[in-house]
Parts: structure tokens; sequence; C-alpha cells
């Protein structure tokens, strides 16, 4: 089961399973932040209709129907969750109570179903502000700077703290660094809200000229050209980690009952630089002006996900010039869908 399955990296990562042809797949999805047209794009690429059931995961009779008509899960991948950062400082009840709830109901949905194998999606944001970089998983816990990284940060005790009771249990907690980019056909990608915070759909929105120009919040960094550093790795190379987390559960290979990996390219690549990328990908100069900081950034963060190259066998197989082609790409393909 992948929880958030119509979402950006739970479809790329249904795409992984499926043709990864190890993995039968159901998503549940409510699709308030999502459409059931994502199912539609995972099956023109893969061949196979997985169905998504549009269920509110928080409400716990629906979500554990989905278990009375799917017996045979193995293991439950959870993505479902708000993710945006300024809206989460705005509205924080909505993110405690949705993104906790549905955590609870899918911990004990794995008690009751017998589920043994759980994946949880977590953010490097967990570790707020880092002074010594790289991030390896020792690094502690911060001050999270929002409440959705604190959602994470309580999601990842709460996992922690189901396994006591249950040494049946076995979960993974995979930390995100910064997913960008697109399937390589360039047919499934991130459906950003009209206006997007992420650097890279900004980057793609003026690329084709949806936007006239961005803004570059702070060029006066302490970093090697003064903008932010961030650790951009490609949404396809994520996806294939979360098949090979699953393998390593079902297969028994984890060494404790809960384990946290890092999913980072290693590389820090500044703001400027990803401009760069991206002129070079399409080709033409792209408008933007340097702006104030943006409330909340952190100078520099990336990761060291040496664990998960070593213990999951998982390596990134795409540079930051793939990024933002099937980026590009992807603009392009809403673009002649018209469906932008
Ligand atoms: C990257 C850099 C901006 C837009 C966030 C969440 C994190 C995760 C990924 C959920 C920053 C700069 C951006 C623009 C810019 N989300 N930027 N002009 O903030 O590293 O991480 O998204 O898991 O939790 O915090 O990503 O893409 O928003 O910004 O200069 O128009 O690009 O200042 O330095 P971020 P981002």
């Amino acid at each position: 089961m992948v929880t958030g399955g119509c979402g950006y990296i739970g479809s790329h990562t249904i795409i992984e399973l499926v043709q990864s042809g190890r993995y039968e797949v159901v998503s549940v999805d409510n699709n308030v932040r999502s459409t059931p047209e994502t199912m539609r794009r995972v099956e023109r690429i893969t061949g196979v209709k997985v169905p998504n059931y549009k269920v509110d995961i928080c409400d716990k009779a629906a979500f554990f129907k989905v278990f009375e008509e799917n017996p045979d899960i193995q293991g439950i991948i959870h993505f479902a969750a708000y993710k945006a950062v300024g809206e989460s400082v705005e509205q924080p009840l909505m993110y405690y109570r949705n993104n906790l709830g549905a955590l609870a109901n899918v911990l004990e949905a794995c008690l009751h179903f017998g589920i043994q194998a759980l994946i949880f999606s977590s953010s490097c944001s967990v570790y707020g502000d880092v002074k010594n970089l790289p991030v390896s998983e020792k690094t502690p816990m911060g001050q999270a700077f929002c409440p959705y990284a604190h959602t994470k940060q309580i999601g990842e005790e709460m996992i922690r703290n189901m396994m006591v009771p249950n040494p049946s249990m076995n979960a993974l907690i995979l930390r995100y660094f910064n997913p960008v980019g697109a399937h390589i056909s360039g047919m499934n990608g991130e459906l950003s809200p009209d206006k997007p915070n992420n650097l890279v759909p900004i980057i793609m929105r003026v690329a084709s000229g949806k936007q006239p120009s961005m803004q570059v919040f702070g060029t006066d960094y302490d970093t090697r050209d003064g903008s932010c550093i961030r650790d951009y790795l490609h949404v396809s190379d994520i996806a294939d980690a979360h098949v090979k987390a699953m393998d390593y559960l079902l297969e028994h290979r984890n060494q404790e009952q809960c384990e946290v990996f890092n999913l980072g390219s290693g590389n820090g690549i500044s703001v400027m630089e990803m401009l760069a990328a991206a002129e070079e990908v399409v080709g033409h100069k792209l408008n933007y002006t340097v702006g104030g900081r943006r409330a909340g950034d952190i100078p520099a963060i990336y990761g060291d996900s040496s664990r998960a190259n070593t213990l999951l066998h998982w390596n990134c197989r795409y540079n930051v010039h793939d990024m933002m082609e099937s980026a590009w790409k992807w603009e392009q393909y809403l673009d002649s869908e018209g469906s932008h």
C-alpha cells in the first residue's frame, strides 16, 4: 500500500514499484492535494492500472476497509501528509491533526492487520539549521523551523515508540532532502499549485513564460556564491530508494526494528547553480531579480547518504542536468495537454 499515491513522490514511487516487477500496488489518496488523473499517467507509463482508494486516512473506518478488501498487503509506504512550509505556519492545527492523525491510523492498521513493514516519508527539515555538514543520520534533530517539520519529528518519535510494544513491527524512516524533476518520459511530474513555493516549479513557470520573472531570495549568505545551498535529487532516485527500502524490510535485512536513512545526493547545489543548469536546458536566459532573504531559509544543508548506499544498495542515477531536463519536458507536456 502506498498512501498519498497520487502525489508527486508517491506516484513516482508507484511507477518504480510496478516496474521492478516485484510488487503489486494499491494507492490510498483522498485527492485533496492531488488528482486521480495521476493514476492514468502511471498507467500510460507502466501499462498497469493501479487502483486508488479515494479515502481520508484520518477516517479510520474507511481506511481500515481498504485492508479488509486487500487482505494480502505486506507493507505500507506512508507519504500522505500536508507539506507546505508556509501554510503550516499559518495553520498549525490543520497540520498536526492531518499529518499525525493519519500516521496514528497507519500505525494502528499495522497492528490490527499484522503489517510488518512500514516506510515513513520524513524530511531533512527534522535536522533544523545544521552547522556541520554534510548531515548524517547521527546528526541530532534540531529545532523544527515550522509546524510541518515538527510533524515529521513527532511522526518519527511515534513510530519509534510503537516498536517497543510490537516486536513484529519493522519501520524505515527515510529523510528526503530536496526532490525535484519529473519522470524521464516527461509524462508524470509535480503538479504544483498555481503559486508554487519550491524553486524548480517556479523556474519552470518562468522558463515557459507562465510568469514573467522570479526572485532569488538572497545572495548575501555565507556560501560559495552567496545563494542558499540545498541537496537536490531526482524524484525517480527517491522513488527507487523506496523500492530498495521495501526489499530491505521484506527480506528482513534490517538490523533493528526501526532504522533511519538520509536520502540525498550528497552534493550541495546553490540557487544560482540551479538557475544556470535550467538556462542550459531550456536554451535561454531566465528572468530573475535578487531579492531579500525568505523567512525560515537556512544557508546550506546537504546530506551524507552512505548508509542508504551501503545497506539499501541505493545510488542516485540522475544529475542536476537530468533533473532540469525532465522538469522541462514535463512542463512542456502539461502545456501540450493544456491542463496547467
Ligand atoms: C530552495 C531554495 C529558496 C523559490 C522545502 C521544504 C522542505 C521540502 C522541500 C517538503 C531556497 C530558494 C525558492 C524562489 C528562491 N518540502 N528559492 N526563489 O525550502 O529547501 O525545502 O521544500 O518536504 O521541507 O522546506 O526548498 O525549493 O522552497 O527552496 O530563491 O522563487 O531556493 O530560498 O534557498 P526548501 P525550496
